[in-house]
């Protein structure tokens, strides 16, 4: 069954509007199977980039309640049958957990043609087994990494082709990527590095800010101000990265005066050993990304 909101015809809040994604309309309709938190991001991102309307957008999840309540918040239709989603669709997002991407894939099997586009950011799962999956010689498969900050427009999305994927097939994803954040593209080796370092990072940087919070406590400032002093620290040390195109060690030596504070502080941080932990985190979080396909 395919629910849908009575008005669909506007993005939610047209207040949003991201201006990372590129403002021209693309003529293409699109599947989302799997629309959980990653895919609702992106469903959200695709309509506030003023790309897509809502009736060019189906997705689908596995409860027929939560269609029911995802598309009465995402205004587009949401069903529970991905064959029929898929066979409307020119651009197909596989968004469900890497373990059920091949049996999603082959329950769409029979609607694929080469002329589609799969575009899939489950974590682990190879294009090569999705193409395999597809038993159709020529099927274009796009692998991406997307990670949660996409809510805000502020993501950081890695791209792999597989072996029937285009230049232009890449461009195009990309491009819709580049409604929520920033893209790179990668060759598909480093994909479960990209998954251990971009997209879990946001939850070790979260750690750090949580840590700083409560140090800031510790020292006594209040919690709130502590929180905004902790987060607005990390957002401008990582423009100034991003921005400046300076190494971080040389942005550091520049707040480390010498005898100062900061030189007190990183001693500690050293003898802590935050930057071997930092290391060892997406080291074991890679690795994990590279087995979860199989369970
Ligand atoms: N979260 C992240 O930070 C992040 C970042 C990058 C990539 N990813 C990747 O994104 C994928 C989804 O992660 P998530 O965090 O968004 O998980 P999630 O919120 O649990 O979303 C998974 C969605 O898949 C739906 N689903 C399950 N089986 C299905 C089926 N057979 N057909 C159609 N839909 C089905 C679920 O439906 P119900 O809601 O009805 O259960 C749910 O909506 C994963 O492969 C993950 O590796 C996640």
């Amino acid at each position: 069954m395919t629910h849908r909101t009575q008005s669909s015809s506007q993005p939610t809040d047209t207040n949003k509007r991201i201006d990372s994604g590129d403002a021209h309309r693309i003529d293409k309709r699109v599947a989302m199977l799997g629309a959980g938190k990653m895919g609702s991001i992106l469903i959200e991102g695709l309509l506030r980039s003023g790309r897509f309307t809502p009736d060019q957008i189906a997705a689908t999840v596995q409860h027929d309640n939560r269609a029911a309540a995802l598309a009465e918040r995402l205004r587009v239709a949401v069903s529970t049958d991905n064959a029929a989603a898929a066979r409307e669709a020119d651009l197909i997002f596989i968004g469900v957990k890497p373990f059920t991407v091949i049996d999603v894939v082959r329950q769409i099997k029979p609607v694929l043609t080469p002329e589609k586009l799969i575009i899939s950011f489950a974590a682990s799962v190879k294009t090569k087994a999705i193409e395999d999956a597809t038993e159709l010689l020529g099927m274009p498969v796009v692998r991406a990494m997307p990670n949660t900050p996409a809510m805000l427009g502020a993501g950081m999305t890695a791209l792999a082709g597989g072996r029937f994927a285009t230049v232009q097939h890449l461009q195009l994803a990309a491009s819709l990527f580049a409604s929520v954040g920033r893209t790179v593209q990668v060759d598909e080796k480093h994909l479960d590095a990209v998954t251990g370092l971009s997209g879990s990072g946001p939850a070790f940087i979260y750690i750090i800010l949580e840590a700083l919070a409560e140090a800031g406590v510790k020292v006594g400032l209040p919690r709130d101000v502590s929180t905004l002093l902790a987060a607005q620290t990390t957002y401008g040390a990582a423009r100034m990265v991003l921005e400046t195109g300076e190494h971080p060690a040389l942005l550091k030596d520049a707040v480390t005066t010498p005898a100062g504070c900061t030189a007190d502080g990183l001693l500690e941080l050293e003898e802590g050993g935050l930057r071997v932990t930092l290391i060892k985190a997406v080291m074991r979080a890679t690795e994990r990304a590279r087995q979860l396909a199989g369970g």
